[in-house]
């Protein structure tokens, strides 16, 4: 912890005061951590059910340089405190990705076995979906994505390093309780969304063993779910489907590596990388879980005041919809989606707005909204 702790908003009787550790990391993370930080005060005013402890930590590339750690030996612990986490990125061309990754975002996953990670997609509006005759609700979509193992589960090694016969395997690892859980999770997400329609992405016709597990075991949980539809559809069949009938997706689940792929694609149907949010879940809520824009460091525009904070406001929302607060999150997100609609929008989305032009524009509409019928005026903001 760098900075001192603070408390963003008074604590009453009536305010439950939630706790959360901010990693705000590289390039433009911290920009879009602080945006955030400040909108979720807006809320918790306008909501008045919560107040805000935040604590944050200066975990990072730079201090990487510095101590040759990411984080201490005991920052797994440290972050157990907190409700939440509200991580901002991580990565930067001078240490490879690998390092940093593992250095950092994948040892909180892992250590802190967020095992579900969530991906929502939708056209937010003000954005343009590059699909044709792509209607509002076409591409509301929910990833949900095997965090803990599959592809990315760290098995693997390298020997005869540097010879000619060097050889390097990465083991996808599957298990049973692995599967059934993100399953499980899967479904109940499922059967929590008006649709009720789980697609189950495999490649059970070539990976023969942990995708025929997978299929198995999606079958096996889906009979404790009868209320929702599913389906099954090869990754690559997926692809397809998700470009030509966006219309029949609704949930989806697929594996560390196939859902990594189609988030980014999801992204891109949905008109911008930039706006994507996602958070790394425990669902047995053991541990905080972590919310996170996915759009990365982005270098390039660090420190030019245009970095687009909307996919740290809606990652807020998933945040605080994931701590009980559905109302404050829903009205944060209705406040952002009116700023967006109004064209209150940075470059990267076509607009002149800077950073703290849509952050301002979002704490208005939120101070703005009326609470019961989360209508606010947004004509009268300016930017
Ligand atoms: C993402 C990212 C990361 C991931 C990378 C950077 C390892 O692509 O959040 O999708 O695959 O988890
Ligand atoms: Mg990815």
């Amino acid at each position: 912890m760098t900075t001192h702790h603070r408390e963003t908003t008074s604590v009453s009787a009536r305010h439950r005061r939630l706790r959360i550790a901010s990693i705000p990391g590289d390039g433009i993370g911290p920009e879009v951590i602080n945006a955030g930080l400040e909108v979720l005060d807006a809320v918790a005013s306008r909501v008045g059910t919560f107040a805000l402890s935040v604590d944050p930590f200066d975990w990072s590339t730079e201090r990487y340089k510095r101590t040759g750690e990411f984080m201490p030996a005991d920052g797994l612990d440290q972050l157990k405190a907190a409700d939440a986490i509200y991580f901002g990125a991580v990565g930067d061309a001078t240490v490879p990705d690998h390092i940093t990754l593992w250095g950092l975002r994948l040892k909180i996953c892992q250590g802190l076995d967020q095992y579900a990670n969530v991906r929502p997609t939708r056209v937010f509006p003000g954005v343009t979906s590059p699909l044709r005759a792509v209607n509002k609700g076409d591409l509301d979509w929910l990833i949900v994505r095997e965090n803990s193992e599959g592809e990315y589960s760290g098995h693997g090694g390298r020997s005869h390093t540097g010879f000619p016969e060097e050889v390097a395997t990465e083991t996808a690892i599957f298990t049973r309780q692995g599967v059934e859980r993100i399953m499980r999770y899967a479904f109940s997400e499922a059967r929590r969304r008006p649709r009720k329609h789980l697609t189950v992405v495999t490649k059970s016709n070539a990976q023969r063993h942990g995708l025929v597990l997978w299929d198995e075991v999606a079958t096996r949980v889906a009979s404790e779910f009868p209320d929702v539809a599913w389906d099954k559809e090869l990754v690559d069949a997926m692809t397809f489907r998700m470009v030509s009938k966006p219309r029949s997706i609704d949930t989806v689940v697929a594996t560390n590596l196939h859902a990594d792929i189609l988030s980014d694609l999801a992204a891109a149907l949905a008109g911008s990388i930039g706006i994507a949010p996602t958070g790394n879940i425990d669902p047995q809520r053991r541990f905080p879980s972590m919310f996170e824009p996915i759009h990365g460091s982005a270098f390039d525009i660090v420190g030019k005041g245009v970095a687009n904070p909307v996919g740290s406001f809606w990652t807020a929302s998933l945040m605080l919809e994931h701590l009980g607060e559905a109302h404050a999150a829903e009205l944060l997100l209705t406040a952002v989606e009116q700023v967006c609609a109004a064209g209150i929008t940075t470059p990267d989305l076509g607009g002149t707005a800077s950073t703290s032009d849509v952050t301002r524009a979002v704490c208005e509409a939120v101070r703005s909204s009326n609470s019961a019928s989360q209508t606010a005026k947004v004509g009268e903001v300016t930017a």
